[in-house]
């Protein structure tokens, strides 16, 4: 089934040079890039992305993160693109995240993890009304 999702090339992938690998895997597979915007996140708009964390712990320095440096928003569109991208990036914990994926590959980090991607049909919805009204 042809589905879209929503992918966040993070600041750290931006800041390293990471854009054309990161989006060549993505590509190579067989997704196609529909929308794409390279933008420095506000808060407002983190806010509403990580509805479901703002409550943890972890958020206030995630958050700080976010907006270090500009993003690169993304949706891509293909069969199954919503679990197929979450495969290709990998566990959370680059530390942990299998090797091949993106981020067993290139991150070591559980906060600076290289990408972002829609967890379901639902969050899709969501977030690329968030990100691209
Ligand atoms: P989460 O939705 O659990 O992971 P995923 O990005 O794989 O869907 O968490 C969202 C982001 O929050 C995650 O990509 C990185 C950050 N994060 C932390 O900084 N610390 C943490 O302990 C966790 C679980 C996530
Ligand atoms: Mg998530």
């Amino acid at each position: 089934m042809t589905e879209r999702t929503l992918v966040l090339i993070k600041p750290d992938a931006v800041r390293r040079g990471l854009i054309g690998e990161i989006l060549s895997r993505y590509e190579r597979k067989g997704l196609t890039a529909v929308s794409a915007e390279l933008r420095t996140a506000t808060a407002e708009v983190l806010d509403q992305h990580y509805a479901e964390h703002v409550e943890k712990g972890f958020y206030p320095e995630l958050r700080e993160f976010m907006m270090t440096g500009p993003l690169l928003a993304l949706v891509l569109e293909g069969d199954s693109a919503i679990p197929v991208v979450r495969a290709l990036n990998g566990a959370t914990d680059g530390r942990k995240a299998e090797p091949g994926t993106i981020r067993g590959d290139w991150s070591l980090s559980n906060q600076a993890n290289l990408v972002h991607g829609s967890d379901s049909a639902e969050s899709a919805v969501r977030e690329i009304a968030i990100w691209f009204g």
